[in-house]
């Protein structure tokens, strides 16, 4: 295709390359570690929908033609270019580490006996082995790991798998072998011998990723068109690709705190009186809840921005009530837009040509749940400006955040042709190429409403998305099933969305679809209360799973786990605030933090929260306990019994119903809430640390601000560092580095686990203290000290 190399040409960071067939490849040096590879073989313009205002770093950079390929070279990396565009990476210590595959293509043989369609009859289609115009075959090696792809089944490591990238609502039951989902995150993260590099295939068509099932010797990524457009980024630790890949697409923003706290769903709360009902249960049974979430039931016949007055006769006053006992309320609200002359959101739409069009301008309908339905036109700013400001009419309501359901987008008249038309400001694109990339705009459009209306964080969460959406809105996996299976596979599937960059996901805790059980419930509460956005949610039709849906037992337990959540929200928001720097996720997979321990590459069921909370859920029927593999390098402290574990080898855990197995590394310094009902419900004037002794010293920075605006990016937040020396005494110091927000805590309770005093010193002056079970306890009335224990 591309023919013999003629020449290169440097200009600024850019080395464009010719090639005889009339073709200019660039090559981009974003930074020393992140290439961009770039042809216009569909559109001459590089326009990204995911990476928005992309800074290059000045990067020190040779080019050279050599015999017969271009040798460019950075600080980290060597690029070799060869004719044909083919490529080789290099480390710095001359070690090839990513080679294009220069063989044809050869699938596997499939055996059809010599009939092609017999089994057809039955149903069982064959795989079909699909032509792209943009394909980017690499050399397949042994050893190799592949994570992130973003929401995709199966296990975690996705070596020997396909996979497409064509988001798709399907409610059937998602199974591993299913191969796309309702996102489109076209990237992922290579690990061998330790070393890791991550592809960001920026192409919104339709897509496939094949890690060496077409053929054990390469694995592939490629698009039905578009352009070849790819950035190489360099680890070698995973934890340097994920900050690469989000220095292009962005990090997940601070959310607000109580965003952070429990949601309760189900298709649907309604009239308003089951809503209250719903509300004023959480408070009677003790379970702590933040927000409420109402399904398409609340709209008037599911007319998007408005309310069925006969069932919710007066929004404002049923929302500011709930505000009033500290629920905020989260809406639904779908791209399909009624066709209905008369309602304002179509009128206005469709007067100024805000829907996408079939070929012949005519505005294209297909039918979702209000019946005959149009589509926004999400690529078009002044459309997304419009829904943006449409946002104003929930937020008047007292809305506190907005569910963006159905953006694949999904339509149950047949899926969207491939040519209807979107105008992406002035260029008539297809809607094969937008397909992709409609969720992630709808979000982007519903944030940036939301963010101008209240200046809060907004809080949104989207089914569909791309690369990117992260910094606009919090992601859940669709519809998932009430089964065993899908609370296995959600776990997988969470780290990789992790490792793809969306740290705020979650699944619907209980399975949406189909009847949950009493056990499968408890359990599944048990991985939720880690997962950063924690949902119960279930379809219509489904027997209630509410926590108190089925008994005393299976409620204490839900309880149980609700309460943890809350005790461990100021950790969990530390995470999320560094995440905001590192754009590393909340709930990890164990070779995040661990890369130097093989054993834990291909670990499906357990996952880290942070890096220093290890959590072995059970996710099995009539499991009562199960084997938990503990990271080398560091102890580790059972949350429950404090016994202290070696790392480095695999235990066995008793985890009766009400016991998830959980881990803390040693050294950790987790700061803890007190017993809340909701965010806000109290001042926190005492923070509770909860402290776990280790060989060597460690520190810890912990963050405060008011948990819900922007003020904290002009400085008005707190940042206190825990410092811990294990020395012949135990030292503890409490230094506030950063002062800028007005409300500081006014004391600490401090839990040194497996830690018996004889003697505690807080500034030099001999202080009283408690011991309880092994573990010593101090009250302290400062807000800087140090703490001397022998
Ligand atoms: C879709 C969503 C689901 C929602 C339902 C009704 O199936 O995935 O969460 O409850 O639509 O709005």
């Amino acid at each position: 295709m591309f023919g013999r190399i003629l020449g290169y040409e440097i200009l600024d960071n850019k080395v464009k390359i010719n090639f005889s067939n009339n073709i200019e490849a660039k090559v981009e040096i974003i930074n020393s570690e992140i290439i961009n590879f770039f042809v216009p073989i569909f559109k001459k313009e590089q326009k990204s929908k995911a990476i928005e205002n992309l800074k290059c770093v000045e990067t020190k950079f040779t080019v050279e033609s050599l015999d017969n390929f271009i040798n460019i070279k950075t600080n980290t990396l060597e690029i070799k270019i060869y004719d044909e565009f083919k490529v080789d990476i290099y480390n710095n210590q001359g070690k090839l580490i990513c080679a294009d595959y220069r063989e044809e293509r050869n699938p596997y043989v499939k055996n059809t006996a010599g009939r092609i369609d017999i089994a057809l009859q039955e149903g069982h289609k064959p795989n079909e082995h699909q032509e792209y115009k943009v394909f980017i075959p690499k050399c397949m090696e042994d050893n190799m790991y592949f994570y992130g792809f973003g929401e995709k089944t199966g296990h975690l490591n996705k070596k020997g798998y396909h996979y497409k990238n064509w988001n798709t609502d399907d409610p059937s039951p998602h199974g591993e072998t299913y191969d796309k989902l309702y996102k489109t995150i076209p990237f992922f993260i290579t690990l061998k011998e330790e070393e890791s590099f991550g592809i960001f295939f920026d192409n919104t068509f339709e897509s496939d990723f094949d890690l060496g099932k077409e053929n054990a010797n390469y694995y592939y990524f490629a698009a039905v068109d578009g352009n070849i457009d790819y950035y190489f980024i360099y680890g070698p630790t995973i934890k340097k690709v994920i900050k690469g890949y989000t220095y292009l697409t962005g990090t997940t923003p601070l959310p607000q705190l109580w965003s952070l706290g429990y949601q309760q769903s189900r298709w649907a709360y309604c009239p308003d009186t089951n809503v209250y009902e719903i509300a004023n249960k959480f408070r009677e049974k003790d379970i702590p809840c933040d927000t409420i979430h109402l399904d398409i039931e609340y709209m008037d016949d599911f007319r998007v921005f408005t309310w069925d007055k006969e069932k919710f006769k007066n929004p404002t006053k049923m929302i500011s009530d709930l505000k009033n006992d500290g629920f905020k309320i989260i809406t639904i609200i779908d791209p399909g837009v009624k066709v209905d002359k008369g309602y304002k959101i179509y009128d206005e739409g469709l007067k100024n040509g805000y829907f996408a069009t079939d070929k012949n301008g005519i505005t294209y309908t297909n039918w979702v749940w209000p019946g005959h339905s149009v589509f926004p036109d999400f690529s078009n700013t002044e459309v997304r400006n419009w829904w943006a400001n449409n946002q104003k009419i929930m937020m008047d309501y007292g809305v506190s955040g907005i569910w963006n359901d159905m953006n694949e987008p999904a339509s149950f008249n047949g899926p969207l042709p491939n040519d209807i038309k979107f105008n992406e400001d002035g260029n008539i694109v297809d809607h094969k190429e937008i397909h992709n990339a409609y969720g992630h705009l709808m979000s982007k459009a519903t944030y940036e409403g939301i963010k101008k209306e209240t200046n809060k964080r907004p809080f949104v969460i989207t089914r569909a998305c791309y690369s990117g959406t992260q910094k606009y809105s919090t992601v859940w996996t669709g519809d998932n099933q009430s089964t065993w299976e899908h609370l296995r596979m959600s776990i997988p599937m969470l780290m990789n969305l992790g490792l793809s960059g969306l740290s705020f996901c979650g699944t619907d805790v209980g399975g949406f679809g189909f009847d949950t059980t009493k056990e499968l419930l408890s359990r599944w509460v048990q991985v939720g209360a880690f997962t950063a956005l924690f949902r119960n949610h279930t379809s219509i039709y489904t027997r209630d799973q509410e926590p108190w849906a089925f008994d005393k037992d299976t409620e204490d337990i839900y309880r149980k786990y609700v309460k943890l959540r809350y005790k461990l929200l100021p950790y969990i928001y530390d995470v999320f605030k560094s995440g905001e720097v590192t754009g590393l996720p909340l709930m990890r997979a164990l070779l995040l933090e661990h890369q130097d321990d093989e054993e834990t590459y291909e670990i499906n069921d357990q996952f880290l929260v942070g890096e220093n909370i290890l959590v072995a859920p059970v996710v099995e029927q009539g499991k009562k306990a199960r084997m938990v593999y503990l990271p080398r390098g560091s102890k580790w402290i059972d949350y429950w019994t404090k016994e202290i574990l070696e790392g480095g080898q695999y235990i066995i855990k008793s985890a009766p119903l009400d016991t998830c197995p959980i881990y803390i590394k040693e050294g950790s310094i987790i700061p803890n809430y007190p017993d809340i009902k909701y965010v806000g419900e109290k001042d926190i004037d005492i923070l509770t640390i909860d402290v776990y002794r280790g060989d060597k010293d460690t520190s810890s920075i912990h963050y405060q601000d008011n948990g819900e605006d922007f003020d904290y990016k002009d400085g008005k937040y707190n940042l206190y560092k825990f410092d811990m020396n294990n020395k012949e005494s135990l030292e503890f110091d409490i230094n506030i580095t950063h002062n800028g927000y007005n409300k500081f805590y006014k004391g600490y309770e401090i839990i040194f686990n497996n830690f018996v005093a004889k003697e505690v010193l807080i500034d030099e002056k001999e202080v009283e203290f408690s011991v309880l079970s092994g573990n010593t306890i101090i009250n302290v009335n400062e807000t800087e000290c140090k703490i001397v224990l022998n």
